[in-house]
């Protein structure tokens, strides 16, 4: 996620990029740069720096020159590391670019067109801009309509043609962006958070079709050069709320973001069908030579890793441990070199994480690090870095992060079990295709949220709550407990299913809620069994099956089902309806959802 801003009109360029960039950094903040057509010959100012918006600002202070034309750009790294020369905007010949998105098929556009001697970035965006001056030829629209039909991936291009002096040209797929018209110009936007300061009044641009922003007009046309008249909305939010897109929390926003944060991290790893690595630099011998893994992290992103031990596992049918690296970090762990270490982190700051990661490095292993944050400590000093593509995750609790880390240790053991010789290619395009078709199974589930906030008003009135299931299931139900006690402040626990009896079950009381997670079909009938014994007990049952299970009379209070036939892939719908109830119970109870007391987004002292 990157945050874009653009405007042409008689008030200061410069003034208005700045402060929309503001508003924008809560969607990436790694660095951040301008670029304004002065207006006069065909000079054009580009001022781009690493860091936050800050640095930019401090950087354009002694500027002398005014403008009335620019485009402005804070970045979420996807490709390429984080410095000035991959801050965006991007100049090539004529055309300056910025852009939002992901690029999947660019190292192919750069052998295709020859572009490898030219380019000064890593990035895919610049790739694009070279597109685009490789086709203009004075016709903008005529160079945009050449390039887009080239690119596969989701963009939102920001484009100033040099010699068209107070022209801002837009274009997106996928990636969002708003546009809008008033007496003091005309805005364009990744959201209406940069635009409310100014209007209230904006349209969504259509996807594939080309904006013109021009001081006195803003105008649409579709790619056959027809003209276009979108839907004019009305914003009613102030500043905060749009930068929540008008959610109430950070955290319900992120929640729904999953579904894309999914397409972003998985889709750029596919190459017909299969797991393809090539573009992060991460070979097969990495898969193939080592005889154990070893999975370190902290919290939610550990808890992922025990979703991937669970998966991995009984595929590979090597060892795989899940370590908790504040404890891995003082053992004597059994790494050596033959170890491929996972490391997990969103962060990528985990001081725990990254003591367990040197210690890693130390005994030999190889570590292959799942980092949300580009470039941070742990990517750095990784042997190989998977990066997720959640954008920044602002609330405490993590949701799109937990899910990405899921999606990218799913990627990591299809690509591993072929290294492996243990998935033919049928059989690991069969699992793609099912980690993809997750990806709407999440959709579904976010598009039926209602019965989930019931189910939280029974959970909001407990002191206490357990969360049971069995293989996978007792993966996923860690990850529950944990988010429903950090944000609901209710004493939570996960157990496997079949260990509730040996003693806890004395906890279980009168309306007790037990959150019965049953979607593994080989051992649905004894966690079934499980369930009766704490429905005996008088507990309050929200059960979580998959569509089609047969439930037995009177077992549960609530029963949700996800529409995933297969048993790996329940846990994608399964994690939604765990982080809905966890949100909507601290809701209820009118907590700081985003800001849960004691805790800190990223953990960086021991
Ligand atoms: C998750 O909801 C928590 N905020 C916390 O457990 C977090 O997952 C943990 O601190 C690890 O952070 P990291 O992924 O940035 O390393």
């Amino acid at each position: 996620m990157c945050g874009i801003i653009g405007y042409t009109g008689h008030l200061d360029a410069l003034t208005v990029l700045l402060r929309g960039l503001e508003q924008l950094e809560y969607r990436g903040y790694d660095s951040a740069g301008i670029a304004m057509l002065s207006g006069e010959g065909e000079d054009r100012l580009l001022i781009k720096k690493a860091g936050p918006v800050a640095t930019l600002k401090d950087a354009c202070e002694e500027l002398e020159v005014r403008s009335h034309c620019g485009i402005g750009h804070t970045r979420w790294a996807t490709h390429g590391g984080v410095n000035d020369t991959n801050a965006h905007p991007h100049i090539a010949g004529k055309v300056t670019l910025i852009h939002n998105g992901i690029i999947e098929n660019y190292h192919n556009l750069i052998e295709k067109f020859g572009f490898r001697g030219s380019l000064v970035s890593e990035t895919d965006t610049e790739v694009a801009a070279r597109l685009l001056d490789y086709y203009y030829h004075g016709d903008p629209y005529e160079a945009i309509r050449k390039t887009i039909r080239e690119i596969t991936g989701s963009y939102a291009f920001c484009i100033m043609f040099e010699d068209i002096h107070d022209k801002i040209f837009c274009v997106r797929n996928v990636s969002p962006m708003v546009a809008a018209h008033m007496e003091d110009g005309s805005f364009v936007a990744s959201d209406v958070t940069a635009l409310i300061p100014y209007t209230k009044r904006y349209f969504v641009i259509p996807e594939y079709q080309i904006v013109t922003l021009a001081g006195d007009s803003v105008s649409v046309q579709d790619l056959k050069g027809d003209p276009v008249t979108p839907e004019m909305l009305e914003v009613n939010w102030n500043v905060e709320a749009a930068q929540k897109n008008g959610f109430p929390h950070f955290m319900l926003k992120e929640i729904h973001e999953q579904p894309e944060a999914l397409r972003n991290t998985i889709m750029p790893r596919l190459e017909n069908g299969l797991p393809d690595f090539s573009e992060d630099g991460i070979p097969d011998a990495v898969f193939s030579g080592c005889d154990k893994i070893a999975i370190v992290a902290c919290g939610t992103a550990m808890y992922a890793g025990m979703v991937g031990k669970a998966l991995i596992e009984p595929i590979l049918k090597i060892p795989v441990s899940v370590n908790i690296a504040s404890e891995f970090r003082y053992e004597s762990p059994l790494v050596d070199e033959k170890t491929l270490v996972l490391v997990i982190s969103q962060s990528g700051e985990t001081i725990d994480t990254l003591a367990a990661l040197r210690l890693s490095k130390e005994c030999g292993a190889k570590v292959l690090s799942v980092v949300n944050v580009k470039g941070s400590t742990i990517a750095r000093e990784s042997d190989h870095v998977f990066y997720t593509h959640a954008g920044p995750e602002i609330a405490v609790a993590s949701t799109k992060a937990y899910m990405v880390q899921l999606a990218s240790l799913y990627l990591i053991g299809c690509r591993m079990s072929m290294a492996r010789g243990k998935f033919t290619e049928a059989q690991a395009r069969d699992f793609i295709s099912r980690l993809t078709s997750s990806i709407s199974a999440v959709q579904k589930i976010l598009d039926n949220k209602k019965r989930i906030k019931e189910a939280a008003a029974v959970v909001a009135k407990a002191q206490d709550a357990f969360f049971v299931g069995r293989g996978l299931d007792y993966a996923f139900s860690l990850e529950g407990a944990l988010k429903l006690k950090e944000i609901s402040y209710i004493h939570a626990e996960a157990y496997a299913a079949g260990e509730l009896k040996h003693g806890t079950i004395a906890l279980i009381e009168e309306k007790t809620p037990v959150i019965a997670l049953a979607t593994q079909d080989h051992i649905y009938g004894k966690t079934i069994s499980n369930i009766r014994e704490v429905r005996a007990r008088g507990a309050f049952v929200i059960l979580i099956t998959k569509t089609g299970a047969e439930i037995p009379e009177d077992i549960c209070d609530i029963h949700f089902a996800v529409p995933v036939p297969h048993d790996r892939f329940t846990v994608f719908p399964v994690a939604v309806i765990l982080q809905l109830l966890a949100y909507y119970t601290s809701d209820l109870k009118g907590l700081n959802v985003d800001k849960p007391r004691n805790l800190a987004k990223s953990v960086t002292v021991e």
